[in-house]
């Protein structure tokens, strides 16, 4: 029975991720600014923002650290104020930082697996991303910075994802026009749903051969031209 802290465990990708690891039993403490709507008897909640949490609740050994925030705020390069970039590179890129600082002590007393969100749009040149593009190559930086630096004992990787139906793409997928949209856009026709990327996760998360990579879950957009 291992341990995983999931940051983001209330919605979305974070929490299919919880539900997996929790089914095969495994032990989640999940922090989110709300409380999430299931309970288990294997998982404990922490619930701050965790961009001022201040390292409290972790247990003294963490076998593997995922963190799932993010934000999405598309538009035109022109349109963004200094508040979007900060606020963007906050939530995705310091803060998964400053985290992965607070929890290295417990990850590397059980020689843990860390997991880091990035986007597609890091690879491919997409208009109106340039905001998330930014942070995101942060994280993608970090994590094969990280990577190297906490080999042997510590493994860092990210997915890149495309569009998954998550609350956090609601306001792409939110109308059955845009949806329909953004499936055929993709090579493999549809858009990600939470298990394709939680199944992922698991995989970076589990294989002990596996580290400083960004593995792209993204039906097929970062490398195919059908
Ligand atoms: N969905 C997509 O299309 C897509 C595409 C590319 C990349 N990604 C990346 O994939 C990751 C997961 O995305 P998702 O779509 O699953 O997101 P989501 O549905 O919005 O879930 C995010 C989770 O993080 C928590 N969270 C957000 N801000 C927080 C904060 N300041 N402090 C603590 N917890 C916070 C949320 O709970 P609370 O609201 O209760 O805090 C929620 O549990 C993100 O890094 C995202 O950038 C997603």
């Amino acid at each position: 029975m291992k341990t995983y802290f999931i940051i983001g465990h209330r919605s979305g990708i974070g929490r299919a991720l919880a539900e997996l690891l929790l089914q095969r039993g495994d032990y989640v403490l999940g922090l989110s600014r709300q409380p999430a709507d299931f309970s288990h008897a294997n998982l404990r909640e922490i619930q701050a923002d965790i961009v001022t949490w201040d390292g409290s609740g972790l247990p003294e050994e963490l076998d593997g650290l995922v963190y799932a925030p993010g934000s999405i705020n598309l538009k035109p390069f022109k349109g963004y104020k200094i508040e979007d970039f900060r606020n963007d590179f906050e939530i995705n890129a310091l803060a998964a930082a400053l985290t992965l600082q607070k929890a290295e002590k417990a990850l590397r007393a059980a020689q843990g697996s860390a997991l880091l969100f990035s986007t597609v749009a890091v690879s491919q040149g997409m208009s109106y991303h340039a905001s998330i593009a930014m942070a995101k190559g942060a994280v993608e930086g970090l994590v094969r910075s990280l990577a190297a630096e906490w080999a042997p004992a510590m493994r860092v990787n990210a997915i890149a994802p495309s569009i998954t139906d998550t609350p956090l793409a609601n306001k792409i997928l939110g109308n059955e026009a845009r949806a329909a949209a953004a499936a055929e856009r993709h090579p493999l026709k549809r858009v990600g749903q939470v298990a394709d990327l939680a199944h992922a996760g698991l995989l970076l998360l589990d294989n002990s051969w596996i580290s400083g990579q960004v593995l792209g879950v993204d039906g097929g957009m970062s490398s195919l031209r059908p």
